[in-house]
């Protein structure tokens, strides 16, 4: 095999220094995320706890799929974490699939209107899916998806969601694999956005009441 290795570049000793204090401007913070600093008001879960979480979900459902067919349907764009992390710690053959619907945009109540802005790209007929959700609040986003994916005849159809907000469903949901409930506030991280940023977190925070301004 041919294995070229790129020539080193020699630095001015300038240079090097230049790079060093980009370097350590990003050395992780509380926030993990420098910028997002002044933005985060508490950690609810951290990267750890929910990893441990994750990984004893994929364990179950390894166990409950276990010899049968499974189609992984992950709903956009919040739940892109979850699918990847969950995916890993399930131990069996898998498909992917995802749905895209609307979201709360710059809003931090949801509408209760579901719009599918991008649907399956296969026929789950006699198929066994899985819902992979990051977080239930009003609960009307699932039980529109749920409602809608009947319809189209799966063998059977379950719900993954990371979150669910306590006391706060104006519909009966159930989740078959949950990670945490949290209380009814608003929260960021692991996926879950406000107005698109704060996804790349490794765990779920909420924001000061500032952060919300700057929208
Ligand atoms: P529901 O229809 O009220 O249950 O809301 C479900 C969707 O709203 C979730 O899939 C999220 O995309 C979004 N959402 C709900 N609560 C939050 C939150 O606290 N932070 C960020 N997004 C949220």
């Amino acid at each position: 095999m041919d294995v070229r290795v790129a020539p080193s570049v020699s630095r001015s000793p300038e240079e090097v220094g230049e790079a060093d204090s980009r370097i350590e401007a990003r050395v992780p913070t509380l926030a993990h995320v420098p910028d997002h600093e002044a933005d985060i008001e508490r950690i609810l879960i951290s990267g750890d706890e929910i990893q441990d979480c994750v990984r004893k979900l994929g364990e179950r459902i390894t166990a409950d799929y276990d010899g049968q067919d499974l189609l992984l349907v992950g709903v956009l764009k919040g739940a892109f974490v979850l699918m990847a992390d969950l995916s890993r710690h399930i131990r069996l053959p898998l498909e992917f699939d995802f749905m895209a619907v609307s979201s709360y945009g710059a809003a931090t109540k949801t509408s209760g209107v579901v719009r599918i802005l991008k649907d399956l790209d296969h026929e789950i007929e006699g198929r066994n899916v899985l819902l992979v959700e990051d977080i239930v609040d009003s609960g009307l986003t699932l039980n529109y998806l749920l409602k809608n994916l009947r319809t189209r005849r799966p063998a059977t159809l379950e719900v993954c969601a990371l979150l669910e907000k306590a006391g706060v469903q104006q519909v009966p949901v159930h989740i078959r694999y949950r990670g945490f409930e949290i209380p009814p506030v608003f929260v960021v991280g692991y996926g879950l956005d406000f107005d698109e940023r704060f996804r790349n977190l490794p765990y779920v925070a909420t924001l000061k009441p500032e952060a919300y301004q700057s929208a």
